[in-house]
């Protein structure tokens, strides 16, 4: 299964997909990596993988329509059968959205639909845990469609709050589940065993 990603920062969980197909645990092969920062730690770890690497942004492209177009040619010109958004900040465009429905998913680090949407990025989420008392937090894996972290569920899986918790160590906590359950997740998708045209799966087979 050919993965195409975009992401705009530091691309910790692209590499832990990079490091696991490496080391053959899963049935992928990173194709190409999209970033809207040229400065992004994500581009510059595709380049020292030696996966294309490209920069395409309102920068490059200052016509969304355009700019649009480019990403999705970008990822069929590297054959991507699924595109993984591993902490992009910019929402996609119409014409990617439609030619790739259903072969999009996000990892978001929250219990969605709890914590997402407009402004639920990075820190902010985790600050907004603790905030609400929550003794539980976790890492989703969902269908991306045109809406803010809103698409059908694919996994869900819970991460302990602890009392002292500063959003700083949850974070640490909750991204070093992402790692683990991103990889497991892309390869029960590469497996056959979660069906993309799954759907909404319910809270109880949250793990
Ligand atoms: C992760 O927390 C992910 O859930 C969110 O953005 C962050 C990206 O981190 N969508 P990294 O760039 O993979 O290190």
């Amino acid at each position: 299964m050919n993965v195409g990603f975009l992401a705009s920062g530091r691309g910790s969980n692209m590499q832990a997909l990079i490091d696991a197909a490496k080391a053959g645990r899963i049935g992928i092969r990173p194709v190409v990596v999209i970033s809207n920062n040229s400065d992004s730690g994500a581009l510059e770890r595709a380049a020292r993988e030696g996966i294309a690497c490209r920069h395409l942004s309102s920068a490059t492209h200052p016509a969304p329509d355009d700019l649009d177009r480019a990403i999705l040619s970008t990822l069929v010109g590297h054959k991507a059968d699924l595109v993984v958004l591993a902490g992009y900040m910019k929402k996609l465009g119409p014409q990617t959205l439609r030619a790739f429905k259903g072969r999009i998913v996000n990892i978001h680090p929250a219990l969605l639909p709890k914590y997402g949407g407009h402004g639920m990025y990075g820190i902010h989420v985790h600050e907004a845990v603790l905030k609400a008392g929550e003794t539980e937090t976790g890492v989703t894996i969902h269908i991306v469609d045109d809406e803010y972290d809103k698409g059908p569920i694919l996994a869900q899986s819970r991460v302990p709050v602890r009392p002292g918790d500063t959003p700083e160590i949850l974070a640490a906590r909750v991204l070093e589940r992402e790692h683990a359950f991103l990889v497991e997740t892309i390869g029960r998708i590469a497996r056959g065993e979660i069906k993309l045209s799954a759907g909404k799966r319910d809270a109880s087979q949250i793990t």
